[in-house]
Order: C-alpha cells, then structure tokens, then sequence
C-alpha cells in the first residue's frame, strides 16, 4: 500500500481516477491521539467517481419495491428485515414502541418523488395515515423517525395542512422529553432499559432534532430549534472521545445534569466504537450544521466523519463495531454504510473548499460503489435494496440480514448523489 507522509496529504492528490484522502488541520490532532486512525487514514484510497448508472440503480430499487409492495397488504404492519436465505421481508406488528414503522412509507415517497408516478403516491398513503396516532408518542425519541421519515416525506411532496398537523403534533411531543438540567432529550425510558436508572441519551437521538428544527421553521416558534441546538451541544460536549469516535450510551443524572456513566447497548463494548452510531453522528452534525450555520457543528461534523472514514475496512463497508474490524466471522453493518454516505454527501455540500466537497464525495462515492456491487447488493437475491446489514448483535437480533432502514438511507443517498450532479 502507498506510503505517504502525514504532512504531505494536505494536498488532494487526484491521479488515475483516484483520490487520497488528504490530511488536514483537524485529522492531525485526531491523529495524535490514536496512531492507528492516522496510519488508516493514510492508507485509505477512495474511487474519484460512482461506477455505477444513478438511472438503472433507481430501477432496481422500483423493481424490488413492486416485489415487496405487492406482498404487504396489511398495513398495520411493516417491512423490517429479510434474514439472511429468504426471500420476503419479514413484517412486524405497527407499533408506538417500534421505531422502524416510518422507513417502508418513507421509501415509497422516496420513490414517488424519483419517478413522479401517482402509483407510488398511492402506495405511499397506505402505509403512511396509520402511522397517524403515533403523533402523541412520549414514551421514547423515536418520534423523529418514525413521523419525519413517513409524513415528513408526505408533507413535503404534497404540502397537505394535515400533514403538517401531524407533524407539528409529533415534535410536541417529543420535546416533553427535553430535561432543561441536562441539555438533552431523553431517548430511552427506564423501564424498558433498567440497566440506566435515569435520564438516557443514546447517539441516535441526533436524528430526532430535525423534526424539531422543521417545526420551528413551519411554526415560527424557535422552541423546537432552541432544544434541537442545547441537544446536539450537549452531546458534543459528553458523547464523544478524545478522538471523535461516540459512546452509544450516556445516562445524565436528572437533576444536576451530571454525566453518570457512558455505555454502549448495541455495541462490542462500553469503550468500542458501534459503527451505526458512529454514522448517526456523521449524518446528525451535518444536517444540524445545514439547519444553523453555525460553523462549530461543521468543524464537529468533519472531525466525526474522519473518525468514521478511519474506520473502514478496504470494501468501504463497516463491520458492525469497528473494533473488530478484520476479525473473522463478524457481521458487516451496511446500514451504517447507508447512514454515513447520505451523511457524507450532505456534509460535501456543506463544506467551504473545493478539497473538503471533493474528499467526502468520493468517501461517499466509495462507500455506495460497494454497496451497489454484487457483494451488497440484493440483486436476484431478496426483495429488499441491501444486503448484510447488522441491528443489534448483542441482543442476538438482526444479524446479517436485509433492514428497511438501510434501504431508506440507501435511496437517500442515491437521491441527494444526483441532485449533487446536477448541481455540479
Ligand atoms: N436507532 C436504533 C438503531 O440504530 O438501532
């Protein structure tokens, strides 16, 4: 592998059709304090450009999608996973504990918004107006995705008033769960995880806040943006290492606001790196730097997306924890790959230079290269648009399979992708 000196990275170096990731000024400090992330960091080399046809991979994603529109007919249930040999997405029961029910109507918008056609609007409706009660869940931060994932989409292609209703509603009730001595909303509820015996922050919550910056734009109210803003800094300032990577698991003490401890749930260990959790980061701190500007939340998105980058293997593609990396018989997380290229393409439209937008392009470009190839793809395999994606290993669930999230963020990716080329 090309040996190059630290130093001497601060320059893009395109040659071949290939791009080395450069150094910069925040990768050396980070560098410092983990010698193995900079030696990575070096020997990583990314593809300049997609090796595949935008058109043709959003036809495959429409072909799966007849396939498994046609077999979900009870819409109080979901698509969630395709375990590994079968054909059919397994379909769980809608409910308000359950934070995967707004991802399948989500990736139908998706697809009504690709193709125009009425027929995936349709599609889409279905499985969206049952989600409605959900709108007064307090039970759990999940509300972000389960409501901005189904009618965020809704009201944004179709700009019905009682979508945005629905909406309005949802970030209401999310906000009850803001505890002012902390900083943070609560993600999780003590009774369904005693292990924590108070306030509960995972990583993932940083999803969440762009419900609430959407509804201080819709409303006029800066309520929602103000939590959205106390949270992302609290957690910048308590959920990660000295070199970015982020715990799964902070509990707060509810009163003080003291940090009680730092866990993981669906990572190896207290002190790994989840690497799903660590592509929440990269996707939360670009959208909050889009939705404020404030440049402390793009130097804090970069920092989090080199110590994601550095911890690839050479397929782009994570292992489920980043510590084992390599290790024989342990589960990839395509999921993260999605999260963090649809992270990483919004945070190359983000940054300031021309260097910074041309290294996470082609990070991104990297990463959805593998997952479009036969390695990751679904292609002639199951309904779903991913393969090998990992939930929770430690819980013994999801592991290897097809997940509905992996495929909502893929097509993400692959729509915000194009919208970048076509403003390139
Ligand atoms: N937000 C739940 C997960 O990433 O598994």
């Amino acid at each position: 592998m090309l040996q190059i000196p630290n130093r001497f990275l601060s320059l893009l170096a395109v040659g071949m059709g290939l791009i080395l990731i450069p150094s910069c000024d925040f990768m050396d400090k980070s560098a410092k304090t983990n010698q193995s992330v900079a030696e990575k960091k070096e020997n990583l080399i990314f593809q300049e450009s997609l090796g595949f046809n935008l058109e043709e991979q959003f036809q495959f994603c429409e072909e799966q999608l007849k396939k498994s529109a046609a077999g979900h007919t009870d819409y109080n249930t979901h698509p969630r996973l395709i375990e590994s040999g079968d054909t059919h997405w397994e379909m769980p029961k809608n409910d308000v504990l359950v934070w995967t029910v707004g991802f399948y109507p989500g990736i139908l918008w998706q697809m009504y918004d690709i193709t125009h056609k009425e027929y995936w609007k349709e599609e889409a409706l279905k499985r969206t107006l049952p989600l409605e009660p959900y709108k007064y869940n307090k039970e759990h931060h999940d509300i972000g995705f389960m409501m901005y994932c189904s009618y965020g989409q809704a009201y944004r292609l179709t700009g019905k008033k009682e979508y945005r209703d629905v909406l309005i509603q949802s970030a209401k009730s999310l906000i009850t769960r803001f505890n002012p001595k902390v900083g943070t909303i609560k993600s999780w509820s003590n009774e369904l995880h005693p292990q924590w015996k108070e306030h509960i922050t995972i990583i993932d919550n940083m999803l969440n806040l762009e419900l609430l910056f959407w509804a201080s734009k819709e409303t006029g109210d800066p309520v929602y943006r103000d939590i959205a803003v106390k949270h992302a800094e609290t957690t910048m300032a308590n959920h990660f290492r000295d070199d970015f990577s982020c715990y799964h698991v902070v509990e707060y003490d509810e009163n003080t606001g003291a940090v009680r401890n730092k866990n993981t749930s669906q990572g190896y260990a207290d002190e790994s790196v989840w690497a799903r959790g660590q592509a929440w980061a990269v996707y939360g701190y670009s959208m909050v730097y889009r939705e404020t500007g404030d440049p402390k939340f793009l130097d804090f998105a970069k920092k989090v997306s080199e110590r994601y980058i550095a911890g690839l293997p050479e397929d782009y593609i994570p292992y489920w924890d980043f510590s084992l990396t390599g290790k024989k018989g342990e589960s990839r997380d395509a999921s993260a790959a999605a999260i963090a290229a649809s992270g990483l393409i919004e945070l190359s439209s983000l940054v300031k230079t021309t260097e910074l937008q041309k290294r996470y392009r082609a990070a991104a470009d990297a990463i959805l290269n593998s997952l479009a190839s036969p390695a990751y793809s679904a292609k002639n395999v199951n309904d779903a648009f991913l393969l090998h994606s990992t939930g929770a290993k430690p819980q013994g669930n999801e592991i290897d399979v097809a997940l509905i999230y992996a495929d909502y963020y893929y097509l993400e990716a692959l729509r915000r992708r194009k919208s970048l080329s076509e403003k390139s």
